[in-house]
This record gives C-alpha cells, structure tokens and sequence, in this order.
C-alpha cells in the first residue's frame, strides 16, 4: 500500500500535534454535487450506484476532486447491513429509505440473523478500490449505524418522526429488541472488521437515532451495543492504528458515558459547546464537529465568522477534527463549501503552534 501523504486526520484522532485542524464532512459525496447527480444517474439507483465498485469509487473521489479535505469517506449506506438480513431495501421516489419487509412481529424477529459477510462483498470491494484510487492521499473512513440506529429503521420499515413502532416494542417486550440489538451488534462488529481488513482506515459508527432516547434507555438500548462492536474491532492494522468514531445525534448529554465505551473519539451535533464538551472529556477522546449544517446556506463571510467561531470555542491544542453536527443538505451551495473548507484551515494554524 502507498504511503499515506497526509496523516492530519488520524493524528487529530488520537490527540496528536498536527498543523493545522483537519476536516470533512458527513455526506460529503452526495446529491448537493452536480457531478454526483450525473454519477448517480449513468448508475441506475442508488443500491445500483452502492454495488458498482468503478462508480462508488467516483463518487467517494468527487468530493477531493473539489476541496482539499482531509479525509476520504466511504460511498455506502448504513442500510446495507439489514439489506443483507433479507428486509429488502428500496428507495421509494422522495420518501427516502424504506424496507419491503420490516421486523413487525415475534416471528419475524426470532428469525433475524446476522449476514453472511459474503452478501456485502460489493462493499469492501469498494474499500479496497477506493484506497487503490486515493494512492496515500488522505486517509479513508468506514463506516456502520448503530445497531439501535439500524434497529429503527428495521422495525419502523423506513424513516420515522414519532418512533412509535420500535419504542412500543421497547417498553412492551424489551428482550425482543435486546434480541434484535445482539445480532445488529454481532453484525456491525463483523461488517467493520471486514472492512478495516479491506482497508479502512478509520470508523465511525453512526448512533442517528440513539438521542431519541430517554435517560436510560439510551444506555442500556444504544451505548451498551455500541461499546460492544468496539470492543470486538480490531483496532490496528498494517501496523497503524485504526481510531473509532462514535457519533450520537442528540447524545450532548451523555458525553461521558459515551467517552467511557473505549471510542477514540466522539462526533457533536450542533447544539453542544465546544468549549464545554472539552472540559467533559479532558484528555480521553477526540472530538469531531459541529457547525451547524443549515449555517452552509449563508453566504461565506457568514461561514467563515462561525467557523472562527467554533475553532475558538475549542481553542490550543489537538483533539479537534472539524465536520458538521450532521450530514450536508442536499440544497447546499458547493461554493460555500469552498469557504468552509479554507476557513477552517486557515484560522485552525494558530491553535496548533506549539
Ligand atoms: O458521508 C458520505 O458521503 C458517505 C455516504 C453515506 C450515505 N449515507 C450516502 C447516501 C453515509 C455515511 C450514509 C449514512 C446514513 N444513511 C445514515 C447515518 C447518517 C445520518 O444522516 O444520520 C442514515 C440514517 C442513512 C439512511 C439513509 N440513506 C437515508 C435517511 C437516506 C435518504 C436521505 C436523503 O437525503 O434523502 C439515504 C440515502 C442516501 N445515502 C443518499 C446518499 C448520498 C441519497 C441517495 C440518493 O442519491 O438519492
């Protein structure tokens, strides 16, 4: 394998001095990108685009064609996982994902098991094309959901506002979502060890849904499976060390807890303080974020003022990989991302003069 050439990211990860600080951006290759939407097209679907190792490799590279970001992430989705158990994913038109069949009963979820890794080939292959493509220039990012966040949309069939199937399943037979979290787990573990040994450099486990969570619960539904996949992953390969990012939307309050399941680092959305997040954790983890992905659509004076801003918040010193508090909108300017990205390199060097 090439020698990587900018290691920026993954020193950020383990709290190492770096020059600069580091970012990329959740969603980074997407349909905010004219050349994704034309890659997108030529594919066929989405799942079409996710299977096919010479176009998910494009739109991976789309995004560092553009700016010079410090990190390459994975074209896939967190979907693939339950495609794999047999839930038939599709895209209904505008509606985003849904699965033709969802866990709705005793039945369904007795019969649940984890996958065949063999059924998600197509997504190390694009690992190990994707590391071939970028030749050393940055490194790259794999990924999963949490197995709470993957059992949302597994029990619910798609997307949901109110959550109601899966937290009546909660509060009515606990040990059957249990059931369902054992085997996510036991998948997510084997699914990201596959593709660190494909060739992933890093992982983040993405935890969209756990901050729908009462106290509590959030522990014991989410962060608990979540601390087991990282205890089960391999944490080096071709002798570097592969960080792990653990990233709960809405989970500000439980910062703590989630710096104690052994992460490398832990991704914020927008509604925490930087400032305050750090003094939470001291020296245990990294932290990644969190302008608010909405601040993208002003203009870049305003871009640039809150990225100031928010590199402040963090102040001296390394632990700060700079994203967003989640993924880009699709109706985002990509010429605002161009000031995004200068910006925070820019205004980062002094905080990392030693
Ligand atoms: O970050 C990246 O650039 C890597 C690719 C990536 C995608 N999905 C591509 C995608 C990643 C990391 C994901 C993760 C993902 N997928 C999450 C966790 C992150 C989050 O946003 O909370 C979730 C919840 C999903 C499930 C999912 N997949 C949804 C809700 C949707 C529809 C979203 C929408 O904007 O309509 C998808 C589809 C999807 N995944 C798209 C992309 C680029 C859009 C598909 C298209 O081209 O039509």
């Amino acid at each position: 394998m090439s020698q990587l050439q900018n290691d920026t990211f993954l020193r950020a990860l383990l709290r190492k001095p770096t020059d600069y600080t580091p970012l990329w951006l959740m969603r980074q290759a997407g349909r905010y990108l004219p050349e994704y939407r034309a890659t997108r097209e030529r594919a066929g679907s989405f799942l079409d685009l996710c299977k096919n190792t010479e176009l998910a490799t494009e739109v991976t590279l789309q995004p560092l064609e553009r700016y010079p970001l410090d990190a390459a992430i994975l074209f896939s989705d967190i979907l693939t996982v339950p495609h794999a158990m047999g839930l038939g994913l599709y895209f209904a038109e505008g509606e985003g994902p849904k699965f033709e069949r969802p866990l709705r009963d005793e039945t369904a979820i007795k019969a649940l098991a984890v996958p065949d890794m063999h059924a998600l080939q197509y997504v190390f292959d694009a690992v190990s094309s994707i590391r071939k493509a970028l030749n050393g220039r940055v490194p790259l990012i794999g990924f999963s959901g949490s197995p709470f966040t993957l059992a949302c949309y597994m029990v619910e069939g798609g997307g949901s506002d109110t959550f109601s199937k899966i937290k009546t399943l909660m509060y009515e037979r606990p040990t059957l979502l249990h059931h369902i979290l054992a085997i996510n787990a036991e998948a997510v573990t084997q699914y990201l060890n596959a593709q660190i040994e494909a060739g992933a450099q890093a992982v983040q486990i993405f935890d969209s849904w756990g901050g729908a969570l009462a106290y509590g619960k959030y522990q014991e539904f989410s962060l608990r499976y979540m601390q087991q996949i990282i205890a089960g992953l391999k944490r080096e390969h071709d002798g570097r060390k592969v960080p792990v990012i653990v990233f709960t939307k809405g989970g500000g309050l439980w910062l703590e807890d989630i710096a104690a399941t052994g992460c490398d680092a832990i991704g914020l959305d927008w509604t925490v303080d930087l400032a305050d997040a750090r003094r939470r954790v001291g020296d245990k983890v990294a932290l990644q974020g969190n302008l608010d992905p909405n601040a993208l659509f002003a203009g870049p004076a305003a871009i640039e003022a809150e990225t100031a801003r928010l590199l402040a918040s963090y102040g001296a010193g390394s632990g700060h990989v700079f994203n967003l508090g989640h993924g880009i909108s699709q109706f985002t300017p990509p010429e605002h991302v161009t000031a995004l990205v200068e910006a925070v390199h820019r205004h980062s060097r002094p905080y990392h003069i030693a």
